[in-house]
């Protein structure tokens, strides 16, 4: 007779984040959380969702017996996994000292002009074996799983050169077969100039070197790699720079998923919305054009409000976003110059700084981020069929995962990847 890997049982209130009309939720997100009382979830031997629904209903269709494990979900709430749709976990050598300098007044582009910045983390990284980063990828992977996020971007760009950039590519790619939580990667070496190239030389070595090489290794499945990212801004990519290199990993097969429009208007989105990018982050800077074109092209605005509250920028236009009917999702960006693992913390701030609902928070931190990698029909909600991640709260309403700032690891009682308690 049929197995079943786990039944959450009874649950306060489960969140199910509808997904199904499209694998996105607009503007009407607010109305589409799903919201179900007194109910069940069962994830069977795959790792998929296999029934959802009220909990007498679920206990009459289901033996007991057939469960290898069950959870009481009394008083408790359960949420789909958080996706975290923008993050940079792999590097060496910290930056503490520049976080002091930012705080005396000193600005994020001067530090990076001045040598330091990616450039710091660059020497560090570069300097560092596969092994240790993959030792601190690890643990970084840890602290966000246990912050609730059960699929996470990540991203290289701390090398430059092709050989550290690989590096970084096969730390992800191992971390990816040896931990537990989801990981979509992106090659991200348009991260900066190198220091000695020119913005022309940096751009021709990655089309003509980089991009050649990640499809060699991509199609022998020796590593896999989702999506491409550059740093579009002054001083950095321009937009010229920016469309080759993007275009460029479009024909090898990557999605377009780049930082734009951060510092300065560039017409990022405008460029974006054009070469069809899955998705752009940042946008402080972003034109009322380009959100329109993002809205149009379905290209998902990855909002990091992490970064703009550390970095005191000003805030992205959420709301004007949402009211256009961008796909809003939301990332930690962490980085060493952002050093937050915590989407949780990431909602609560996207609902104090840039006036999201608590429903919007949560549908940008999981079926919208989940689309922004691609991956909103595997991922992101809590729907007959898909994985089976899920978060089991210890609190009656769910929005006590936005509402609490900080300290979620009590919160959180439990965090589930494809069923299995992690
Ligand atoms: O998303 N803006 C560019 N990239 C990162 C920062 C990386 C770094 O400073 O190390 C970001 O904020
Ligand atoms: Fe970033």
């Amino acid at each position: 007779r049929q197995r079943h890997r786990l039944l959450l049982e009874n649950a306060e209130q489960l969140v199910l984040v509808c997904g199904r009309r499209e694998p996105y939720l607009r503007r009407d997100g607010a109305n589409r959380l799903c919201l179900l009382r007194a109910a069940s979830l069962v994830v069977g031997l795959d790792g998929c969702i296999k029934a959802v629904g009220q909990a007498d209903v679920i206990r009459n269709e289901f033996s007991e017996a057939s469960f290898e494990r069950i959870i009481d979900c009394s008083g408790k709430c359960v949420l789909p996994g958080l996706v975290d749709a923008h993050t940079h976990p792999v590097w060496a050598g910290d930056r503490v000292h520049e976080f002091a300098m930012k705080l005396a007044g000193a600005s994020y582009m001067e530090i990076h002009q001045a040598g330091g910045g990616i450039h710091f983390t660059v020497e560090h990284t570069r300097k560092a074996t596969e092994d240790e980063l993959l030792a601190t990828l690890r643990q970084r992977l840890g602290r966000m799983l246990r912050a609730g996020s059960t699929l996470v971007e990540c991203k290289s760009g701390y090398g430059l050169d092709l050989d550290t950039e690989l590096k970084m590519l096969r730390a992800i790619e191992r971390a990816r077969r040896s931990t537990d939580i989801g990981i979509s990667s992106t090659y991200c070496g348009a991260h900066a100039v190198p220091k000695g190239k020119t913005a022309t030389e940096a751009t021709d070595d990655i089309i003509n070197n980089h991009l050649p090489k990640l499809k060699e290794l991509k199609l022998s499945g020796e590593i896999h790699v989702n999506n491409i990212d550059v740093f579009c801004e002054k001083g950095v990519f321009d937009l010229e720079s920016t469309r080759r290199i993007l275009q460029a990993g479009k024909d090898i097969g990557l999605q377009i998923n780049f930082h734009g429009d951060e510092l300065h208007p560039m017409k990022s989105a405008e460029l974006g919305a054009e070469l069809g990018a899955r998705a752009i982050s940042h946008l402080e800077e972003v034109s009322d054009e380009g959100i329109v074109a993002m809205a149009r092209a379905k290209c998902a605005a990855v909002l990091l409000p992490a970064t703009a509250y550390m970095l005191r920028l000003k805030q992205p236009q959420a709301r004007k976003m949402l009211e256009e009917g961008v796909i809003v999702a939301l990332g930690s960006d962490f980085n060493p110059n952002a050093y937050c693992f915590s989407m949780p913390m990431v909602m609560h701030l996207a609902c104090v700084n840039m006036k999201m609902s608590m429903n919007e928070a949560l549908a940008a931190a999981t079926i919208n981020a989940a689309y922004a990698l691609g991956k909103s029909d595997t991922h992101g909600s809590l729907e007959v069929g898909k994985q089976g991640d899920l978060l089991i709260i210890n609190s009656s309403r769910w929005e006590h995962l936005i509402y609490q700032f900080g300290g979620h690891e009590a919160l959180i009682n439990y965090v589930i990847v494809k069923g299995k308690v992690i």
